[in-house]
């Protein structure tokens, strides 16, 4: 039984035993009462509290949890990895399973899967539907979501996160922060800031200029915060201009409490707090998974004593603890807990769909997709992560999942019992030793290749599900490159070359090089890890039960030597320093300046119908500063029902300072009907005009001509008109 559960069957007694005894001439104290406002029942409850009660709720108790203060009826503060669903229980105090039963959690699409669907609505749900596990659980805050920027394909964890560009990853955030805390559990946004890389993540000293650290690395948290109001976030491991996040007073007192007016927690990383001094004045409220026993915590021991001492006041233990209060109460740590629920329809269908909506169809000749299962008599299924599942891997953000369709399973379902399905493995990913060791050299397994060969040449279609899996998608190490280890690159060539209709099914959680076939196969579809429906989704996509319409929010370069990161060899730092020598040019913004072509470019994205955009109107006035009015049309002229990711880029022409060629300002994804044909609204404000100004330190959305450029990717423009802001408006942060 989760304690929490346990504390909560004692405070619904106590509840209750105060409701049906008139004799006690009882009020409830203002902490448990809802009709007053979160400030009031915090300062209620911490004017309750002791020193001691105090500390216990400001460090950890359990691998995953507070202290909680008994003597007033209130449970610890539960929190439970992670962005894809609730992890299965460990400790209480080591990382092993406990080994429970009733433990399990629906495996939602991994988070470059939920960023790929462009539909922050859909996020939303995502967000419900852990949230709802999240309380059947007994949990108070969800470890997630990671909006970690992808500043280099290698990172470990990109498959966590939510891509290149700070607009698209901040806005995918709100809405699955917005769905999540509707239901009454905290997210936890993380890992601020700077962490984009798994190499030596724990002590790397990450270096940038204020225009890339604003600009790039920190809008995500910034929309996190300020539009999605999440309540807690969580600090990076690494350090930031010297000095470790999770007692960075630039990050955490000047920049997230005081510019942006965070009113929630910051939690540390686990292990990632390290000196009381530091942490006291750093701005760490919340301080989870140091080694050691709990009382000895920065934040527990050490700090009382500083403040017996008078080094610290109790001015500034309230403060911390007012924090954590004001998450414990939002989320019904005083009261008692709605009981959630798990593995339902409705969870299973968010999950497919999340995993159908992000799945991107890179590719897609002479009409190859969608299988017509009609007339189609034998296909052969090949690739070991076609019979593979994924959701326990990746480390912290694993799921101990109720089931898992793998691909296989679900084509198999989908193609029916009159077509032939034969499968072969074709290669097997070779097990990396340790986290952060050198991937083993790819061991190509010739009879493998041969089997699937065979296969393929005496099948009308040959479907390859090719990709890596969490040896190389993972929580603790890097890539060592970006390509597909076990030779798989010879497998899908020698595959097509004995048969016209191959597809390319990438199952992967960052971009992977495809030079050596992309030519050579006339489909592919990246469908990242897409969780416990993934199988089912995957099958609807390749027959047409569902029209694709996910766009990349990555690049895909064509090899690594075209990332910014190894141009400038500023990846992964030398001497425990990394210098983010690439500046604002990550991502796109790299390409376009270098005026490189990628594979596959960033918002990029195949349907199985057409759409054309037309009738662009942009109409500027001044609001607060300028805002532009971007109004345009979007039509479905193919024969079937889609939706369309219409992109709104701006660029700065004749800017005072060195601008990207475009950023991402807006999208929305538009349903459309065969042969529909909508009007698209989009309100770009002042903010998507400005760059930041270090020597003033402030926002400068500066007059001048830009370009508003509307289009299906970045690299597709359909549509593009210039406009001219009159004045230069210079903001704070
Ligand atoms: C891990 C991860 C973090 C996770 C935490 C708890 O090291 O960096 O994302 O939430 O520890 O497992």
């Amino acid at each position: 039984m989760n304690s929490s559960r346990g504390s909560r069957c004692l405070l619904a007694a106590s509840i209750f035993c105060l409701t049906v005894s008139p004799t006690f001439s009882q009020v409830i104290p203002s902490f448990r009462d809802p009709s007053v406002s979160l400030d009031t029942r915090v300062k209620d409850l911490l004017t309750r509290l002791t020193t001691e009660e105090k500390l216990g709720l400001i460090h950890g108790a359990s691998k995953f949890s507070t202290a909680g203060v008994p003597r007033l009826g209130i449970g610890p503060l539960w929190m439970s990895d992670g962005p894809h669903g609730v992890r299965e229980e460990i400790g209480p105090d080591t990382w092993n399973a406990a080994g429970r039963t009733d433990d399990f959690s629906t495996a939602m699409p991994v988070g470059i899967c939920l960023a790929s669907t462009w539909d922050p609505d859909l996020a939303a749900a995502d967000g419900r539907t852990i949230g709802q596990e999240a309380l059947w659980r007994g949990k108070n805050i969800m470890l997630g979501p990671g909006v970690n920027i992808m500043r280099t394909p290698l990172n470990g964890r990109n498959f966590e996160y939510m891509g290149e560009d700070p607009y698209l990853a901040g806005q995918m955030a709100v809405g699955f922060i917005q769905g999540q805390q509707g239901e009454g559990v905290a997210s936890c946004v993380k890992h601020f800031a700077g962490n984009n890389q798994e190499i030596q993540r724990n002590s790397i000293d990450v270096q940038m200029d204020d225009r890339t650290l604003y600009e790039i690395y920190l809008p995500a948290f910034k929309a996190a915060v300020q539009q999605g109001h999440v309540l807690s976030l969580m600090g990076a491991y690494n350090k930031f201009r010297g000095t470790y996040c999770c007692e960075n007073s630039l990050l955490l007192n000047s920049i997230l409490k005081k510019d942006w007016g965070f009113q929630g927690l910051v939690m540390s990383d686990w292990g990632g707090a390290h000196s009381t001094d530091g942490s006291v004045r750093g701005g760490l409220d919340l301080e989870m998974g140091t080694e050691g026993p709990y009382g000895k915590n920065y934040l527990a021991g050490p700090f009382g004593a500083g403040i017996a001492a008078g080094t610290y006041s109790i001015d500034q233990l309230d403060e911390k603890v007012s924090r954590v209060l004001r998450v414990l109460i939002a989320t019904h740590g005083v009261d008692v807990k709605p009981a959630g629920s798990y593995n339902t329809r409705q969870h299973q269908m968010t999950a497919r769909k999340v995993a159908e909506d992000g799945s991107v169809l890179l590719k897609n000749d002479r009409a190859t997709l969608p299988l017509n299962t009609a007339k189609i008599h034998s296909v052969a299924i090949i690739g070991s992560n076609a019979n593979q599942k994924f959701a326990s891997g990746g480390m912290s953000s694993g799921i101990k999942a109720f089931y898992e369709v793998p691909i296989l399973e679900g084509l198999t379902r989908e193609l029916g019992d009159k077509v032939t399905v034969t499968y072969a493995a074709g290669y097997r990913i070779p097990r990396r030793m340790r986290r952060g060791q050198p991937s083993p050299a790819p061991v190509v397994d010739h009879d493998l290749i041969r089997q699937a060969v065979a296969a393929a040449r005496a099948s009308e279609f040959a479907i390859i599900v090719a990709g890596l899996n969490h040896d190389y998608d993972t929580e603790g190490s890097d890539r060592p490159n970006m390509k597909l280890p076990a030779g798989e690159d010879e497998l899908i060539a020698a595959v097509a070359a004995v048969n016209k209709h191959t597809v390319v099914v990438m199952v992967s959680g960052s971009p992977v090089e495809m030079g050596a076939w992309i030519g050579k196969v006339p489909a592919v579809l990246q469908t990242w890890y897409g969780g416990a429906e993934s199988g089912n989704a995957v099958a609807r996509l390749l027959t047409g039960a569902a029209n694709p319409s996910g766009k990349l929010p990555c690049t895909f370069p064509k090899r690594l030597e075209d990332t910014p990161t190894s141009h400038f060899k500023s990846y992964p730092g030398a001497n425990g320093v990394e210098h983010y020598e690439e500046g604002l040019k990550v991502g796109y913004r790299w390409y376009d300046d270098q005026k490189l072509e990628p594979e596959f470019p960033f918002g990029f994205g195949l349907s199985y119908t057409t759409f054309a955009y037309s009738n662009l109107d942009v109409t500027g006035y001044q609001e607060h500063g300028f805002a532009a009015h971007v109004q345009f049309d979007v039509a479905n002229t193919g024969k079937i029902d889609g939706a369309e990711v219409v992109q709104v880029y701006v660029s700065a022409k004749g800017s005072s300072v060195w601008r990207p060629v475009q950023e991402l300002k807006g999208f929305k994804k538009v349903l459309l009907a065969r042969g529909q044909t909508a009007s698209v609204s989009l309100l770009l404000d002042f903010s998507a005009f400005a760059y930041y100004d270090s020597a003033s330190q402030m926002w400068v959305s500066e007059k001048g001509e830009y370009e508003i450029r509307v289009g299906s990717s970045s690299r597709d423009i359909r549509l593009q008109k210039s406009i001219n802001v009159p004045q230069t408006l210079r903001y704070h942060d």
